[in-house]
């Protein structure tokens, strides 16, 4: 009775698993293109000369640069990039600021979960309180001059390459 029952549980276990919600990100790793991630070099990050740092923390991490382009963003772009956060009391702000100036927009490659490895490089949103170690942390001080964007999901990193570069998509 115990061998029968278990060998019933245990099929149902996997389907169970593998059709769950909750396992919507596992599948998403699998799919071609979420091996990558986006990552922007902020205009304060190009003004400070600080590029060749937080590319060569990255490299060092072993994560593979894919795509870079240096240009100044269109405000219909900041927006679609940015669109969670319409509405917010930073939001104009925030699309002022990254159009404001060349930023280094790139993709990078690494192990699954390649966009949770760079947020982690990243750090905390504001600079003040993100830990030693990270990009924030260690380069930055104020929320308005955090110097780096990274895709905060697995779909947000699709949906961002899909914006500045289409033939990666
Ligand atoms: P990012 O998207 O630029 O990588 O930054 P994040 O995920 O760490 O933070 P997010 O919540 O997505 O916010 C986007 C950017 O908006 C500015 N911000 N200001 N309360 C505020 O004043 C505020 N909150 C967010 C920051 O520049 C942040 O990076
Ligand atoms: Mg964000």
């Amino acid at each position: 009775l115990t061998s029968r029952a278990a060998s019933t549980s245990s099929p149902k276990f996997v389907v169970k698993c593998c059709t769950s919600r909750h396992d919507t990100s596992r599948e998403a790793v699998r799919l071609p293109g979420v091996k990558r991630t986006l990552v922007i070099v902020k205009p304060d990050g190009v003004e400070r000369g600080l590029v060749g740092e937080i590319l060569s923390r990255l490299e060092k991490k072993q994560l593979r640069l894919v795509a870079a382009d240096l240009r100044t963003m269109d405000v219909a772009t900041a927006k679609r990039h940015y669109a969670e956060h319409e509405g917010k009391p930073f939001f104009d702000r925030l699309v002022a600021f990254i159009t404001s100036a060349p930023a280094l927009v790139m993709v990078f490659e690494g192990p699954d979960d390649t966009w949770r490895v760079v947020r982690t490089m990243i750090g905390a949103t504001n600079p003040a309180e993100a830990a030693p170690g990270t990009i924030r942390g260690d380069l930055a001080i104020e929320m308005d001059g955090n110097l780096v964007h990274g895709s905060d999901s697995a779909d947000a990193a699709q949906r961002e390459i899909a914006i500045f570069f289409p033939d990666l998509a």
